[in-house]
C-alpha cells in the first residue's frame, strides 16, 4: 500500500529500526525493490533522483509505483531524491510523490535555510513531507551522484536548521560517501550522537552502500531511520550485465532484463534485513 513517508520514518523512530530507500531509475529496479520488500516484510521507500527526471517520466513513473505499492500488503513510499530546483519538486507533489528532499547543502546556512523553508511551505501544503540536509556527503568510486565537500553537519547549526525550516526529516552528514568508500570509513558516530540530542525529528544516513554493517547498526541505535541505497544495488546489475556481455550468448532483453532484477536482489534484501529490526 502506498503510504506517507512521514508516517513510515514516524514508526521507524518509534520502533528504533531503518527503513531502506532504495534509489531506482527502471522498471526493474522498482519491482527489486518492492519485491523484496514484500518478501521481508517491511516498508520501502522508493527514491527518485532529481538527476533522472531527463531520462525518465515522472509522471509515468509515479503511476507506475503506486499501483504496485496497491498489489503488496506493505507500506510503499514515493520519495524526489536530492532535487536542487523548485520546479522538480512541484513536478513530484504534483505527480503523487509522497515526500521530496531539497538538497541546498552546498548554500550556506542562511541560505539553505531561506530556501528550504519555502520548499516545506510548499510541500506542506500539499501534505508532502521534506527532507533536507545540511553538512554535505562526499562522493567515492561508482557514485552517480554531485560532488560533496565532505563538511560535517554542525549539530547546532542543525538544531536551528529544523526549528527554522520546519521540515521533517533531516540528512546528517557525518562521514558517509555517496558511492563506496576509497579508503577506511570514517564515520563519526559521536557526531551523530549530538546531532541526536540536538534534534528531534528522524535523521536519514545517505550513502549506504559500502558502510560497514556494524556502523550501519549503530547508526540505527543513535536515531538514524532511513538509509539511502543506491550504489551497490547499480553494482549488482552492471556486474551480472558484464558478465553476460562476456560470455557473449544471444538472449532476448526480455530475459536479460528479468535476470538484471534477479542480480540486484540479494543486494538489497541484505540492506532490508541488516535495517530492520528482525
Ligand atoms: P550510495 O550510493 O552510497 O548507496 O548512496 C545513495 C544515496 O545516499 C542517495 O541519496
Amino acid at each position: 500500500m502506498l503510504m506517507n513517508t512521514k508516517e513510515i520514518l514516524t514508526q521507524a523512530q518509534q520502533g528504533k529500526y531503518a527503513v531502506a530507500a532504495f534509489n531506482v531509475y527502471n522498471l526493474e529496479t522498482a519491482q527489486a525493490a518492492i519485491q523484496v520488500s514484500e518478501r521481508e516484510g517491511t516498508s520501502v521507500i522508493i527514491a527518485l533522483g532529481e538527476r533522472y527526471f531527463p531520462t525518465v517520466d515522472v509522471e509515468g513513473f509515479s503511476a507506475m509505483i503506486k499501483a504496485m505499492a496497491e498489489k503488496v500488503k506493505v507500506p510503499v513510499a514515493l520519495h524526489l531524491d536530492h532535487a536542487y530546483e523548485k520546479e522538480s519538486i512541484i513536478r513530484a507533489i504534483r505527480a503523487g510523490f509522497t515526500s521530496v528532499m531539497y538538497d541546498g547543502s552546498k548554500y550556506d546556512l542562511e541560505q539553505n535555510i531561506r530556501f528550504t523553508k519555502e520548499i516545506v511551505e510548499i510541500a506542506h501544503m500539499a501534505g508532502v513531507s521534506v527532507e533536507a540536509e545540511i553538512g554535505s556527503v562526499a562522493r567515492g568510486a561508482f557514485s552517480d551522484e554531485e560532488e560533496g565537500d565532505g563538511t560535517l553537519t554542525d549539530p547546532q547549526s542543525a538544531k536551528a536548521f529544523v526549528a527554522e525550516t520546519n521540515i521533517d526529516f533531516l540528512a546528517a552528514a557525518i562521514g558517509t560517501v555517496h558511492g563506496m568508500y576509497k579508503g577506511e570509513p570514517k564515520i563519526d558516530l559521536a557526531l551523530l550522537e549530538k546531532i541526536r540530542e540536538a534534534v528531534g525529528i528522524p535523521l536519514v544516513l545517505h550513502g549506504g552502500s559500502g558502510t560497514p554493517e556494524n556502523v550501519l547498526k549503530k547508526a540505527i541505535e543513535l536515531g538514524i531511520c532511513k538509509v539511502n541505497v543506491n550504489t551497490e544495488i547499480s553494482m549488482a546489475a552492471v556486474s551480472y550485465l558484464e558478465k553476460y556481455a562476456k560470455e557473449k550468448q544471444t538472449a532476448h532483453l526480455s530475459t536479460i532484463m528479468a535476470e538484471m532484477q534477479q542480480a540486484m536482489e540479494p543486494v538489497m534484501t541484505k540492506f532490508v534485513r541488516l535495517l530492520s529490526k528482525k
